[in-house]
């Protein structure tokens, strides 16, 4: 089954202000693409706009054998998140239902998309090795962070979904409980052919799940490619600022340089040149005046230069 995705022109916008602005970017199916940046870049709201939530002001959000998300109505839509599209929300650790049981919760959801058989939670939640009878009668305050994510991606998986969306799914998680996860979606990912959107401030995550990578900032996709090249080879200078503000295991500590300033707000991305303009180290006055297009990957006026 071909289920990649494509999203073209996307503009996201809250009242008037664009938090997604015109961004294009393909799912190739079968792919795990990591989407990376800073807290408030437009993430979690480009990742929304894949179940079609959002004042979508233009552009398509088209998922392969599905449709356009942006143009679906209500009864669609709710037809298809869920069934086709795997969605583990941000803070989905939190999510549930503290008054219900997880297997209430999984019935719940079954009967909302009229599907009657749910047994397929069984063999997910052993696949994480997690114990399925143990953990449906469990209620949210009895389980760990980590097998909340998992419940989470089961409650995603369950009605056999092939796009997963994961935002920030291990985030507020310990270390080693964020390594498990990692490894669990690699796993389901490979196991069910699945394509896969993992949204995430941590570049390190990107390196180790994702196999091409979205660099976002300002409501921009400002760089992608295939995690290997972007990350040996960081074009645009918000890339090679988020690589250089990972602290290292080995060597000075002072290697690690946290990028100057704070992104920007909605209310204050610049509506004329490069969002990234005021923190560049390299801004030309072009910059001010002029967005750069996105030219082989990478939207930015200094690499066109230094390419010619
Ligand atoms: N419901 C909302 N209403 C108004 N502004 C919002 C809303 N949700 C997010 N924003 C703003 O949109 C921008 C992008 O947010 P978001 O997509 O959550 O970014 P990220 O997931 O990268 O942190 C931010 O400036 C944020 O404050
Ligand atoms: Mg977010």
């Amino acid at each position: 089954m071909n289920m990649g995705v494509t999203i073209a022109g996307l503009t996201v916008t809250y009242g008037d202000l664009p938090a997604v602005k015109d961004v294009s970017l393909r799912l190739e199916d079968g792919t795990i693409t990591g989407l990376v940046g800073e807290s408030g870049s437009g993430k979690s709201t480009l990742a929304l706009s894949l179940l079609g939530h959002g004042n979508i002001a233009s552009g398509s959000v088209f998922i392969d054998g599905v449709g356009d998300m942006s143009k679906m109505d209500k009864g669609a839509l709710r037809a298809v998140r869920g069934a086709k599209i795997g969605y583990v929300f941000q803070a989905a650790q939190n999510s549930l239902n503290p008054l219900l049981t997880v297997g209430k919760q999984l019935l719940d959801l079954a009967k909302s998309h009229g599907v009657r058989d749910v047994r397929g939670a069984h063999p997910l939640l052993r696949r994480m090795g997690l114990d399925p009878d143990r953990v449906l009668n469990s209620y949210q305050h009895e389980l760990s962070g980590g097998m909340r994510q998992r419940v989470g991606i089961m409650f995603a998986l369950v009605l056999n979904a092939h796009v997963l969306v994961l935002d920030e799914p291990t985030t507020a998680l310990d270390m080693i409980t964020q390594a498990n996860i990692l490894q669990i979606v690699r796993e389901v990912h490979a196991d069910r052919g699945l394509t896969t959107l993992i949204v995430t401030h941590d570049v390190g995550v990107v390196a180790e799940v994702a196999s091409r990578v979205a660099v976002m900032y300002g409501g921009r996709i400002v760089e992608c490619g295939s995690t290997k090249e972007v990350l040996a080879n960081p074009r645009h200078p918000y890339t090679r600022g988020l690589i250089n503000a990972i602290p290292r295991l080995t060597g000075p500590v002072d290697v690690a340089k946290p990028l100057p300033g704070t992104p920007p707000t909605l209310g204050t991305i610049p509506a004329v040149g490069c969002v990234f303009r005021a923190r560049c180290p390299i801004r030309m006055d072009v910059c001010s005046a002029q967005e750069p297009e996105m030219i082989d990957d990478v939207a930015c006026h200094a690499v066109g230069v230094t390419a010619k």
